[in-house]
């Protein structure tokens, strides 16, 4: 049942403050602003390293959870796309752990490489919305998302919800490792409760800005994205929602990369998004949004109050979300990103919870 909204992955963007908020109340406690201790099947405390892998968006979701598991929890992550992981024959020991990634708990190469893992001693952990699923079954700690039903093939609040359990696992891991301090840990699970009160203000806010903005991003054939940090994996994620439901052609890239190679393309024909909240990385990404505007490039920038008031550039579009502190800026920094590809999508009137080639589980290689 769509409700009052007209596609699943409408009525699924905006559910995402409640589910959140549900998933959330299963990993900290919100009353003494604190985590909960993470399924002891895994010994965070203990270990030498975490592997990561899965596919699509989850696998980005898992390029987010590298950034915060190293920072917070001190754990170096290995991460691949799980069609990459399953044959690369890795070396593994058994004092890391491996995390999977998936949704539906039955994508045929994240579950390819949980066994590979297990073979190798791991112990493995799933991060899952179907707590019923193969993934589920075959892991040591089952992680759910608690994000309901996704019915919609692009994935949005299942995306947002996955981030939400790893940023808990990280806190919670680097609490056990003694990094966190009760008074850090404090601070970052109050953020963490603020978030879907948030992501309510946001959604309303943003709506039909991303709406307009939308007939004007769907005159175009191709679109960048570009972001550092956390922000780096919600480019990658920004440029696959587009595609795969608005079928325009679109580019993920690290800022930094931007000299590299894709400055190559820059011209008023390919706006490039820009994802930059007021963190240690802003400056650096505004450098780069210089050199897209000094060719002639169309910047739609996404970012928060402090950002706006610190650029003079001028852009297509400004995108302006409330500052928030950085352990939740990569969830809310998504609800743009779903809106604009959603709403172009509908504008170009393609089928957006059924796209075309594209299956909502993958069982297959
Ligand atoms: O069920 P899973 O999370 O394992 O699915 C992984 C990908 O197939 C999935 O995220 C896919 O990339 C989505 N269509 C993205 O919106």
């Amino acid at each position: 049942d769509k409700g009052n909204h007209r596609h699943f992955m409408e009525k699924e963007i905006y559910e995402q403050p409640e589910v959140i908020s549900h998933a959330l109340s299963h990993y900290v406690d919100f009353a003494d602003h604190t985590v909960k201790p993470a399924d002891a099947a895994i010994d965070f405390k203990n270990l030498r390293g975490l592997a990561i892998s899965a596919c699509g968006t989850a696998y980005l979701a898992g390029l987010v959870g590298k950034y915060w598991f190293e920072r917070y929890a001190r754990l170096p992550v290995e991460i691949d796309v799980a069609s990459e992981f399953r044959y690369r024959e890795m070396p593994l020991s058994p004092d890391q752990a491996a995390l999977f990634i998936s949704q539906s708990g039955e994508t045929a190469d994240t579950l390819a490489s949980l066994r590979y893992c297990k073979d190798s001693g791991l112990k493995i952990g799933a991060i899952v919305n179907v707590k019923e699923s193969t993934i589920a079954r075959e892991a040591d700690a089952v992680f759910p998302i608690l994000a309901g039903p996704e019915i919609g093939v692009a994935s949005t609040k299942a995306f947002t919800c996955q981030l939400a359990v790893m940023a808990s696992l990280a806190i919670a891991a680097g609490k056990a490792r003694g990094l966190i301090t009760p008074a850090d840990e404090n601070e970052l699970v109050r953020h963490l409760a603020e978030m879907p009160r948030i992501m309510s203000k946001v959604l309303n806010l943003i709506q039909p800005q991303m709406e307009s903005l939308s007939r004007e991003l769907s005159r175009f054939k191709d679109v960048l994205y570009l972001g550092r940090g956390t922000s780096y994996p919600l480019a990658l994620e920004g440029a696959l929602k587009l595609k795969e439901i608005s079928y325009i052609h679109a580019e993920g890239y690290a800022a930094g990369e931007l000299k590299h190679g894709p400055i190559a393309l820059i011209d008023e024909n390919m706006p490039v998004i820009v994802i930059a909240p007021h963190d240690r990385f802003f400056d650096k990404t505004v450098s780069n949004m210089q050199e897209v505007a000094a060719r002639g490039g169309k910047i739609i920038f996404i970012t928060d109050e402090k950002g706006a008031a610190s650029s003079k550039l001028e852009t297509m579009a400004t995108i302006v979300l409330p500052n928030v502190a950085e352990i939740i800026a990569p969830m809310v920094f998504s609800l743009p990103i779903q809106l604009l590809a959603y709403h172009t999508a509908v504008f170009m009137g393609t089928d957006v919870d059924q796209p075309r080639n594209l299956a909502k589980s993958v069982t297959v290689e």
